[in-house]
């Protein structure tokens, strides 16, 4: 069992999931564009679902605001509902048969944090805006272009970098959750001990990397911080698992 630094254990956290017929100790989430995500962007919902119930866990064990990375997790990636065909998991969550897509939609890609922070801000969500703006940081965008497409100005994201926990946060458990999900889709079944040993190479892996470029300096998140995040994960994926993941749109969304 991890422990604080003041001794406290950090796993005894049961997290309030976003599932049907449940509802989490906060309040009521009746917002339209989360309500519209469900109805119109099924894979992406789930996706956001699946990102905020990890940030709220993992907020909690890093001592810093649950409601606010529980929203910023369920609206990070608000603005697909502006390129449904384009964002391939938006409809159904499936990420196979990615086309190559034209320069255009590319830089809609990048855009599309800067998009949903300015969306946030418009909705008085400005708490979190900038954690969403920065949640690819300026990774390299991977989509592959059409053949004999112009070559785009940059294929790294705007970013910013991660600027705090908050933002870090997000970035990595955007990536968690699309890798894991990738990873999960290929399998019929998966028990804890193999979900627990794919969460750590997951999670080791996606932090070389975001260090090999940086990603996270500006942001106070630190290695010790990911080590405190990990039992957690495992108990929000294993609820997840016991609950068996809803279908979009018939959730019930709460806040
Ligand atoms: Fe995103
Ligand atoms: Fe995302």
């Amino acid at each position: 069992m991890i422990k604080s630094s003041t001794g406290t254990s950090r796993t005894a956290f049961r997290p309030p999931l976003l599932v049907p017929g449940k509802t989490p100790r906060f309040g009521t989430v009746d917002h339209p564009l989360i309500a519209k995500l469900a109805k119109d962007a099924a894979g992406t919902f789930n996706h956001c679902r699946r990102v905020a119930n990890l940030m709220m866990a993992a907020a909690f064990v890093l001592r810093i605001d649950s409601l606010d990375a529980w929203v910023a997790g369920l609206f990070h990636d608000i603005s697909k509902l502006d390129d449904q065909d384009l964002f391939l998991e938006a409809k159904d969550g499936s990420r196979s048969g990615r086309k190559p897509i034209t320069l255009e939609q590319f830089n809609r890609i990048l855009s599309h944090p800067r998009r949903a922070a300015d969306k946030l801000r418009c909705l008085d969500f400005s708490r979190i805006a900038d954690a969403v703006e920065q949640h690819h940081g300026t990774a390299l965008c991977r989509a592959e272009l059409v053949e004999g497409s112009p070559e785009p100005e940059t294929r790294n994201y705007p970013g910013p970098r991660p600027s705090s926990k908050l933002a870090a946060l997000l970035m990595i458990i955007d990536q968690f959750e699309a890798i894991l999900n990738a990873k999960l889709s290929l399998l019929k079944t998966i028990g804890k001990t193999d979900l627990g040993t794919m969460t750590n190479s997951i999670l080791e892996e996606i932090w070389t990397n975001m260090n090999k470029e940086k990603q996270l300096e500006l942001s106070g998140f630190t290695y010790q911080d990911l080590q405190f995040i990990k039992p957690v994960f495992i108990v929000v994926l294993n609820e997840e698992r016991l609950n068996s993941l809803p279908t979009a749109g018939k959730a019930l969304l709460v806040w």
